[in-house]
Parts: C-alpha cells; sequence; structure tokens
C-alpha cells in the first residue's frame, strides 16, 4: 500500500485534559463557559482532513467524559474510534454511543497514557466476546497489540478486523540508533503477519512530526492514531495547521 493513501484518525484526549485542568468540577450543559470544548477542536481537525476522530474514555475519566462521546458521536462526520478498557462497563457504553469502531486497549490507573499493549493471548475468552458483541452491534474492533507474534495471531482468531501496533517502543528508541532499528524491524514483521492473517493494520502512539516519515514506510498501514504530537503542535500553529502538516507528512511529501 502506498503511503499517499495512510488514514489520519486524530486523537483529541489531550483537549480534554486542558479542560479538566481547569473545569474538573463545572457542570456542563447549563450555558456555562467552558473551554477548549473537544467537540469543535474535532470538527476542525475534520475540516482539515482528518479521516476519523479518536478518544479514550478512561475509567478514572481523567480527560475525556462519556458526554463528550455522546455528543462527539451527534457532531462528527468522519469515524468516531472509541478507545476502550477490556471491560464489561466500557463495553455496554461502547453499545450504547455506537462509535464506528472501538479500539480495546489496556488501562491501569496508574499510568500516564497507554503504556503496553493490550495482552490478547492472555485473556483470549473476554477479548473474543468484546470483539463478537461489538460486531453484533455493527461496530468494527481494533486491539491494541505490541508487535508480537502471538498477540498478533491471537487478535485474528479472536475476530479482530484491525489491530493497531503499539509504536511506542519504536518513538521512546528513535535517538538511540541500534534499537530504533531492531524496534523498527519488530513492527515490519508485525505489520507483515498480521496482514498474512487477514488483519488491517493501524498504528498509534509516540508517533511524531519527526519520526513519522519512517513510520509510514512501515507496510500494509491503513491508519495512524496521532494525538499528543498533534495537540502540541497546534499550540504553535492552530489545530488547522498541525492537522494539514501531519496529513501532509504522512502522504510523503
Ligand atoms: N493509539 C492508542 C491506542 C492510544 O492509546 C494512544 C494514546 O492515547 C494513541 C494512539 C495516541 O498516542 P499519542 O498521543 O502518543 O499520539
Amino acid at each position: 500500500m502506498s503511503s499517499k493513501s495512510i488514514l489520519l484518525g486524530v486523537n483529541i484526549d489531550h483537549v480534554a485534559t486542558v479542560r479538566q485542568a481547569r473545569y474538573k468540577d463545572s457542570p456542563r450543559g447549563c450555558g456555562q463557559f467552558v473551554e477548549p470544548d473537544p467537540i469543535t477542536i474535532a470538527l476542525l481537525c475534520e475540516k482539515a482532513g482528518a479521516q476519523g476522530i479518536t478518544v479514550h474514555p478512561r475509567e478514572d475519566a481523567r480527560h475525556i467524559q462519556q458526554a463528550d462521546v455522546r455528543r462527539l458521536r451527534e457532531c462528527i462526520a468522519t469515524r468516531l474510534n472509541m478507545e476502550m478498557a477490556a471491560t464489561d462497563e466500557m463495553l455496554t457504553f461502547a453499545l450504547e454511543v455506537l462509535p464506528e469502531a472501538i479500539c480495546v486497549v489496556p488501562e491501569s490507573r496508574e499510568e500516564v497514557t497507554t503504556e503496553g499493549g493490550l495482552e490478547v493471548a492472555g485473556q483470549f475468552e473476554r477479548i473474543e466476546r468484546i470483539v463478537k458483541s461489538a460486531a453484533d452491534a455493527g461496530i468494527e474492533s481494533s486491539l491494541f497489540i505490541d508487535p508480537v507474534a502471538e498477540q498478533i495471531e491471537a487478535s485474528a482468531k479472536a475476530g479482530a478486523k484491525y489491530i493497531e501496533l503499539h509504536t511506542g517502543a519504536y518513538a521512546n528508541a528513535y535517538y538511540k540508533s541500534g534499537e530504533r532499528q531492531a524496534e523498527y524491524d519488530r513492527l515490519v514483521e508485525g505489520a507483515t503477519l498480521a496482514d498474512e492473517l487477514g488483519l488491517i493494520v493501524n498504528a498509534g502512539h509516540g508517533i511524531n512530526y519527526v519520526n513519522v516519515g519512517e513510520v509510514i514506510t512501515i507496510p500494509y498501514l491503513h491508519e495512524l492514531n496521532i494525538g499528543h504530537s498533534i495537540i502540541s503542535r497546534a499550540l504553535y500553529f492552530g489545530i488547522d495547521e498541525a492537522v494539514r502538516e501531519m496529513k501532509a507528512l504522512i502522504a510523503g511529501a
């Protein structure tokens, strides 16, 4: 697949992080002024060419709130990708909101952001049940995993349509020449195996304006999900410019 056709999903969680820093305890929806609004940013991302909007309503509701997800469901015109922990509570919420896709991620309260890939093989029945329940409701499933053969094979067996390869270890190793090559090779091998097994391959975590040039050379990529770097660049240049610049880099410009 040529890099030109890789899609961009923008993760807007950190817009809500900024809002929560000031307005955590403010009631919303009753005319009170609250900023920044993640839904407004999502619409601006779409206008700038983003092909999807990603959010992760976490168990501790530290950034995106369930009310935000409901509003996004009503307002956005592209695809809503809802990251979620593998819990019955989050599955119930997904079945209520009906995003186009869910991406099942590991979640622990202590982590600052999603740190490792999902253990699919080790909790196979639970993951398979979530994938099936989502499919029955017309929701596509993605599993956020490390590029490890056992997890990729288990993801295919569980019936997931997509995997999202965790690019965090690669991003962390970016300035360590030996390690970076090894992490890059793992991603290439993982993507190749996933494609052989019929999975559609997305990637995300730690992708930024510097490393994206190499990330897009990983074969079989369908979509990149990028959050922190785009929201950070928006502070300098605005969200429109931030999204357009990332799209141009993904297109290999
Ligand atoms: N994909 C998944 C599954 C994630 O959990 C995250 C982080 O929330 C991202 C992509 C985006 O990562 P980043 O904010 O580092 O771009």
